[in-house]
C-alpha cells in the first residue's frame, strides 16, 4: 500500500540568509533528481514562499511546525490552510525540540494533526524516547494521544526519532530501529487495524551517508528524516540516491 519511500530534510533554524537558503535548495533540487525517493525539504517558514517559486519535479516543501488554530487572533502563528495555500505538502509535528523548548503536549500535537489533515497538509508526527525512559510506555502514549480521533491515516507519517540520537552523532542502530519500528507498527495496528499499513514509519537521528543505507536495508523503515545532513547538499544528495 505504501508506494514510495520518503526522505525529509529538516533545516531547523538554518541557514542564516535567504540567499543561502536558495543556493542550498537549488543544489539539492538538482542533485536529488531521480533519486527514487520522495524528497521533502522543511526550511524555516520565512523561506517557504521564495523556495516555492522554484519548483523541482521530485521535490516538495514541508513546514517545521503549524498552529492548531485555523485563523484569527493568534499572533506569530501560521495555520495549516495558509501552508496549503502556499503549496506546502508536509508539516513536522511534535519534533522533540518543539516538545522540549515550547513545552508542546500530546494533546496539542493531536490538535495540530487534525488541523493539518483538515487542510490537506500531510503530518509527519515525531515520536521518540529519551535516555532512561521506558521506550514502550513513551511511544505508546505519544501514538495513542497524538492520534486520537484520526479517522483517515493514509496521509499520516510517523517519524521515530529517539531524543538521545538527535544531533548527537549517536545514532540508533539499524537493528534497534527495526525492532522499534515493529513495535510502532504493532501499536498502530491495535489502533487502526488494517489501515495501519498505510502509515509510513521513518527514522531520524544522526543519519548520515555512512549509515543511511543500513537503515534502508535493515531498519525496516519507509524513509529517513535528516537534520544536520540536510544542510550539506552533497551529503543529502548522496543519501537520497541510496533509495534507488
Ligand atoms: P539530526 O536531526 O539528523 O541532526 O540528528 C534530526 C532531526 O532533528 O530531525
Amino acid at each position: 500500500m505504501i508506494t514510495k519511500k520518503i526522505i525529509i530534510g529538516n533545516w531547523k533554524m538554518n541557514p542564516a540568509s535567504q540567499k543561502e537558503a536558495v543556493e542550498l535548495f537549488d543544489a539539492i533540487k538538482t542533485g536529488a533528481q531521480n533519486s527514487g525517493a520522495e524528497v521533502v525539504i522543511c526550511p524555516p517558514y520565512i523561506y517557504l514562499s521564495e523556495l516555492k517559486a522554484k519548483p523541482g519535479a521530485d521535490l516538495c516543501l514541508g513546514a517545521q511546525n503549524v498552529s492548531l488554530e485555523s485563523k484569527g487572533a493568534f499572533t506569530g502563528q501560521i495555520s495549516a490552510s495558509q501552508l496549503k495555500d502556499l503549496g506546502v505538502e508536509y508539516v513536522l509535528i511534535g519534533h522533540s525540540e518543539v516538545r522540549n523548548y515550547l513545552r508542546e503536549t500530546d494533546e496539542v500535537i493531536n490538535r495540530k494533526t487534525h488541523a493539518s489533515l483538515k487542510a490537506d497538509v500531510k503530518p509527519v508526527i515525531c515520536i521518540g524516547e529519551d535516555e532512561g525512559d521506558d521506550k514502550i510506555a513513551v511511544l505508546t502514549k505519544q501514538l495513542m494521544e497524538g492520534l486520537i480521533d484520526i479517522l483517515d491515516v493514509s496521509n499520516v507519517i510517523i517519524a521515530y526519532e529517539p531524543v538521545w540520537a538527535i544531533g548527537t552523532g549517536n545514532n540508533c542502530t539499524a537493528e534497534e530501529t527495526q525492532s522499534t519500528v515493529l513495535l510502532i507498527k504493532k501499536i498502530l495496528t491495535k489502533m487502526f487495524g488494517e489501515n495501519a499499513k498505510q502509515i509510513r514509519v521513518i527514522y531520524g537521528g544522526s543519519v548520515n551517508s555512512s549509515n543511511a543505507q543500513d537503515y534502508l536495508k535493515n531498519g525496516g523503515v519507509d524513509g529517513l528524516l535528516l537534520g544536520g545532513a540536510s544542510l550539506k547538499p552533497e551529503e543529502f544528495i548522496k543519501i537520497a540516491h541510496e533509495f534507488k
